[in-house]
């Protein structure tokens, strides 16, 4: 007989980010969720701010070393200064798909004593957990006088797993 299958629901929150200090505030924030073995997946085209969240989440875990848009480096570790886990920053950009072409990054040995946060992550990294959280960075298209200069950013943040079937996302929000 074939065991039920318990499916924990995605948590889905919105935020509307108004400039880059707010994006910093956004990671300061969600680094007080996370722990070792989290894996966080950031997604929105170049410039959405995917590098500014993960500046701020790296303050907010007190890691070593800036936060950058990594041009050659493809996976930087930031050592705790403290307690707590490393942050690795992963800019998948230059990788093709599948985790085999990421075998030499072993985010897999990194994972259970880090939070490992990926830019360009979709359809190359999901095999690393079933746990993860998706935050998806849109620019607002609206009617802007200017849309060149416009701060507004739609967030939406989603938990995938039982990880984050009981997580308090809304400790994100204002
Ligand atoms: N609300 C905002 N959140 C984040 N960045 C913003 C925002 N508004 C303007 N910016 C600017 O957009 C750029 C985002 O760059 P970056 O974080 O490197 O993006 P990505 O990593 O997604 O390519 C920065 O120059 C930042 O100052
Ligand atoms: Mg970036």
């Amino acid at each position: 007989m074939e065991a039920p299958h318990h499916e924990a629901p995605a948590v889905t929150l919105k935020i509307t980010v108004n400039s880059p200090e707010q994006m910093g505030e956004l990671g300061r924030r969600l680094a007080k969720l996370l722990r070792p073995s989290d894996l966080v997946m950031l997604t929105g085209e170049l410039g959405a701010g995917k590098t500014t969240l993960t500046r701020g989440l790296g303050e907010g875990l007190g890691v070593r070393g800036a936060v950058t848009s990594p041009t050659f480096v493809i996976a930087r570790v930031h050592p705790p200064l403290g307690e707590g886990p490393s942050l690795v920053h992963v800019d998948a950009y230059r990788l093709g798909g599948g985790l085999d072409e990421m075998e030499d990054l072993d985010l897999d040995v990194s994972l259970p004593e880090s939070v490992i946060v990926v830019e360009w992550g979709d359809g190359k990294v999901e095999d690393l957990s079933d746990d993860r959280l998706h935050v998806v960075i849109d620019r607002a298209v609206g009617d802007a006088a200017d849309e060149a200069v416009d701060e507004t950013r739609d967030v939406t943040v989603t938990g995938l797993g039982a990880r984050w079937a009981d997580a308090d996302l809304a400790s994100l929000g204002a």
